[in-house]
């Protein structure tokens, strides 16, 4: 008898310790979720400034967007509006390797408008290009005839402003409203830099080394790919030579037979 009061009591102080347990939990949690309900919008809002900071190294990229100003035109673009933005971004050495034609001389407003032509007025996933790609040309943020053709080649996307051609490397940001897309190049727009662009170098420079030094004849045909003598090896050119000696002698022996 005494031992099943017992018991009795034990459940009895069981489930009141268990309840207080409950208890102690949901207002522990009230505590922690009532006093902040702010951040409840704050997760739309993406600091551009702090993402292109934190991420490359883009140094030299948002450096030209904050002497622009262009970066308050793309933070309000991502703040305020329902299409959100999508911005290329290239890396430092994108910029240190841009020789061609070079960003020095390009007045304030030209940057500016460089600027807002490595962005377009709305958010695109990545899965979104293939669609875009049928619509070339796209204008940028840039307006007017600041136009990028787009392909996307199964899922990797390709850009061509005529003087650059380059692609996403890879996704820095990319939730609804702001995608952010590394590129390896700088974007060169024909608008500023002109139609006249000169044609692209074969893909990779090292055979330019070597024939350089002995003819500048070589060097023009070795930038041509699609030529079959572009990087001529030793035993041709010493054959080349030959047959320049011999034609120097026969031209040489005409004159002295005629003269
Ligand atoms: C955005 O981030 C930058 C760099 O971290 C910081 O200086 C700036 O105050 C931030 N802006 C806002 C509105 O939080
Ligand atoms: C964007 O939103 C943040 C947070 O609400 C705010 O601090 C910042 O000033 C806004 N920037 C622009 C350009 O609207
Ligand atoms: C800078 O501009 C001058 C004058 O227009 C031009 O002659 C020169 O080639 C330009 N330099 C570069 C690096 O584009
Ligand atoms: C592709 O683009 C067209 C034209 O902007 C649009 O109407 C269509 O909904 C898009 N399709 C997809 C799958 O996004
Ligand atoms: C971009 O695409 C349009 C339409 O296909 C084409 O007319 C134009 O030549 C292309 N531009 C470049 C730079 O490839």
């Amino acid at each position: 008898m005494k031992s099943r009061i017992v018991m009795e009591l034990t459940t009895m102080n069981l489930m009141a310790c268990g309840a207080l347990v409950l208890l102690f939990f949901a207002s522990a949690n009230a505590q922690i979720s009532s006093p902040t309900p702010a951040p409840a919008p704050a997760p739309d809002y993406v600091n551009l400034t702090d993402l292109l900071s934190v991420a490359g190294p883009f140094r030299t990229f948002l450096n030209y967007l904050q002497s622009t100003k262009v970066i308050e035109t793309f933070q309000n673009q991502a703040n305020n509006t329902d299409e959100g933005i999508t911005i290329f971004v290239p890396k430092d050495e994108a910029f240190s390797s841009l020789k061609k034609p070079s960003l020095s001389n390009l007045t304030q407003d030209q940057i500016k408008s460089l600027c807002l032509f490595h962005a377009l007025p709305h958010y695109y996933a990545l899965a979104d290009f293939r669609n875009l790609s049928q619509q070339n040309p796209i204008q940028t943020f840039a307006g007017g005839s600041y136009v990028l053709n787009f392909t996307d080649n199964s899922g990797t996307v390709r850009l061509d402003s005529g003087w650059t051609k380059t692609k996403v490397i890879s996704a820095v940001h990319a939730t609804d409203p702001v995608a952010i897309y590394e590129t390896d190049k700088v974007l060169l727009p024909e608008v500023i830099f002109g139609t006249d662009i000169p044609p692209t170098p074969a893909p990779s420079p090292a055979p330019e080394i070597a024939p350089a030094a002995d003819s500048p004849d070589d060097r023009g045909k070795s930038s041509d790919s699609s030529s079959p003598t572009s990087a001529p090896s030793s035993s041709h050119r010493i054959l080349f030579k030959l047959s320049h000696l011999i034609m120097s002698l026969i031209i040489g022996s005409y004159y002295t037979l005629f003269w």
